[in-house]
């Protein structure tokens, strides 16, 4: 009897998803606006170029918040929402060290793509902070890649649905958090490369000073003296090369120079060594895999038409 009522609803579900309107399933593709907005990449690539030519730290903060926005209610840009309530996303304790600087680009950039008669009001501003991102990436000397499109925007933003590993997290918390996102270790590892981007604050790795045997020793005593001298605003860079992308963030792994818990552990516990020494010595392996695991996150909770809106303002539901 159990297995015919299990029969029954599997059935009943295979039916259920062929009928489907297929709005109901995000359709994700590369050049989904090229009829509705046919400059849209040109029009993006240009204004984060402008965003970074202001401010070095566009491109880490712009790419940092994509990351922020798709493991929290999907990729659906509810992290640029303002609620005037004051509950929402980027109020949450977590994303407080989110810099300015990446809203600007994205607010930037829907601003330069709505002044385009053509494309006005057409595009979400999830999908300008995927091409930002992408752009943040390949202008940095990382990989180019096409940008799967046709996001629409949510209409939530909550404190309480912030959800965002920690830098002290271990491999198995690491593991743990990005499986709730579809991902696997090595994309997990992949994608922390992002890591050759940008900075952290003091409190992100104060702690590991001098109690964490696994941080190089003269890298320690640099950071003693950045956050000694500065324990208010001091920060260190992620890796030696904080505006270029690139495979050095693996190498300063290897040599215990890795400046967050969460992405040292990488190195130090042997099940994800493999992998970062993979990427350390084979540069090209580390972007193709990149890409791949960023293309997977964009497409994590996606909306569709039915579930969301194409928002004229990115920090206001319409
Ligand atoms: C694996 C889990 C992760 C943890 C625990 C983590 C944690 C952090 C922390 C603590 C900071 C420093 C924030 C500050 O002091 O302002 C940071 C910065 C950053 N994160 Fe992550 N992150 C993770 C994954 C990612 C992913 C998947 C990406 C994108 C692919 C990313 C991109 C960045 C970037 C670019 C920065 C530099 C931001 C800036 O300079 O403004 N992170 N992250």
């Amino acid at each position: 009897m159990a297995s015919l009522r299990l029969g029954f609803f599997v059935a009943a579900a295979v039916v259920s998803a062929a009928l489907m309107p297929p709005s109901a399933v995000a359709q994700l593709r590369p050049y989904y606006y090229s009829s509705i907005c046919p400059n849209l990449e040109v029009i993006v690539r240009s204004s984060v170029q402008q965003s970074m030519a202001q401010s070095p730290i566009s491109a880490p903060a712009a790419l940092r918040l994509f990351f922020h926005d798709c493991a929290v209610r999907g990729c659906d840009a509810s992290i640029m929402i303002v609620n005037s309530n004051g509950d929402d996303e980027w109020r949450n304790p977590d994303n407080q060290s989110l810099k300015p600087e990446g809203f600007q680009v994205i607010l930037n950039a829907k601003a330069a793509v709505d002044s385009d008669p053509r494309c006005q009001y057409k595009v979400s501003c999830a999908d300008i902070m995927a091409l930002a991102a992408r752009e943040s990436i390949s202008q940095s000397g990382g990989p180019y890649y096409e940008v799967e499109l046709g996001r629409y925007d949510g209409r939530v933003s909550t404190k309480a649905s912030v959800v965002l590993p920690h830098a002290n997290f271990n491999l198995d918390q690491l593991n743990s958090y990005f499986s709730g996102l579809g991902l696997s270790q090595s994309e997990m590892i992949a994608l922390s490369g992002g890591h050759t981007l940008g900075a952290a604050d003091c409190p992100f790795f104060q702690y590991r000073i001098g109690t964490d045997p696994t941080m190089d020793p003269n890298f320690a005593s640099q950071l003693n003296a950045t956050c000694s001298s500065n324990p208010t605003n001091g920060f260190a860079f992620l890796d030696p090369s904080p505006v270029t992308f690139d495979n050095a963030f693996f190498r300063n792994l290897q040599g215990g120079k890795g400046l967050l818990g969460s992405d040292q552990v990488l190195y130090s516990d042997t099940r994800s060594r493999g992998t970062v020494n993979y990427y350390a010595s084979n540069q090209g392996a580390f972007f193709g895999d990149f890409v791949a695991a960023i293309t997977k996150l964009g497409r994590v909770g996606v909306k569709t038409a039915a579930t969301g809106e194409i928002r004229r303002d990115c920090r206001f539901p319409n």
